[in-house]
């Protein structure tokens, strides 16, 4: 066998997104990638990656490429770094930071370790807060990297680049961002212990499914409350995010007011996303077309003022930052 050819179990990697990784500098630890259920070494720490490669890799096998789990710690100060520098431009940083955090997001749902992936994911929210509060222009280019995927990991980030999006429109403090940014990326956290045959489940659920998954919230907030790091808003935003204003939702049947702000954004940002996302069975509607349907065909579900300041994250951001 190749000695280059490593076969050691996954445990030992850590997926990484081969777009977080810029050609400006020298890579600080070995990167693999996997062939036939093999680990290879593919690069070595303190070599380069050049533009071209790294776009040819991303279009080819962008979920291919791992680092040496114990390397995690170098591979997130090397992604703080080009954050902080101003080697990179708005628009790369936030691709930088986008990528980077989807493996970290993977960790949350996947992880038995629970309390060691709810911090990990509270340093990812840290990082957006802190770009966006430096760089209020890459909130556009955050926006326009949503995946659109089903996946819960990409969905959850997704939402939660919304809610700092929406947060942002309507004034919030740094303190309030990250609180929000949180709930919205636990939002929908009790889907661990929901079936994954549900979750991928490509049609309809039907009614034994659909009970099952309406849990969720309440899965949620069980797993939340085994931690007190955890505040009574990401809470909330956990166990409210499927009640609506006009009050038919589910858990509570809350409605209004009653719900809390932060939940009532995750709600908005979830459908949102749910409307502009592909799946097999629907056709996904464009950003505009899913605000003109949240506001007419689901009128009065939504917080309305809520609902406006979407069109402005949306589509004013460009001009108002
Ligand atoms: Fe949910
Ligand atoms: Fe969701």
């Amino acid at each position: 066998m190749n000695e280059n050819v490593k076969e050691i179990e996954d445990s030992k990697y850590l997926p990484i997104k081969i777009n977080s990784i810029h050609p400006s500098t020298p890579v600080p630890f070995d990167i693999f990638v996997l062939v036939n259920k093999k680990y290879i070494h593919y690069l070595r720490s303190g070599d380069h990656l050049n533009e071209e490669k790294i776009s040819k890799l991303n279009k080819k096998a962008p979920e291919s490429f791992f680092i040496l789990s114990e390397n995690k710690a170098s591979y997130k100060s090397y992604i703080h770094n080009m954050i902080a520098g101003d080697t990179l431009s708005a628009e790369d940083k936030a691709i930088v930071l986008r990528e980077s955090s989807q493996a970290l997001v993977e960790e949350l749902f996947e992880s038995p370790d629970i309390e060691s992936a709810l911090i990990e994911s509270k340093g990812i929210i840290t990082n957006f807060v802190q770009f966006i509060d430096e760089q209020p222009s890459a909130m556009k280019h955050l926006i326009g990297l949503s995946t659109h995927d089903f996946y819960t990991y990409n969905h959850s980030l997704d939402v939660g680049i919304y809610c700092l999006g929406l947060g942002h429109v309507v004034g919030y403090n740094l303190r309030q961002l990250q609180e929000l940014g949180e709930g919205a990326l636990f939002h929908d956290i009790g889907k661990r212990k929901v079936s994954i045959d549900i979750i991928c489940k490509n049609g309809p659920l039907d009614d034994i499914e659909w009970a099952q998954m309406q849990k969720h919230p309440e899965y949620g907030l069980a797993i939340l409350n085994e931690f007190d790091f955890i505040s009574d808003a990401v809470r909330a935003c956990c166990f409210e995010h499927h009640e609506n204003f006009m009050g038919n939702g589910y858990p509570q049947q809350l409605d209004g007011e009653d719900i809390h702000p932060f939940a009532r954004m995750v709600a908005l940002t979830d459908t949102f996303d749910a409307l502009t996302t592909k799946r097999s069975y629907n056709t996904p509607l464009t950003p505009a077309e899913a605000l003109e349907f949240m506001k007419t065909k689901l009128a009065g579900k939504y917080d309305e003022d809520l609902l406006s300041a979407m069109y402005d994250v949306l589509f004013s951001m460009n001009k108002t930052l």
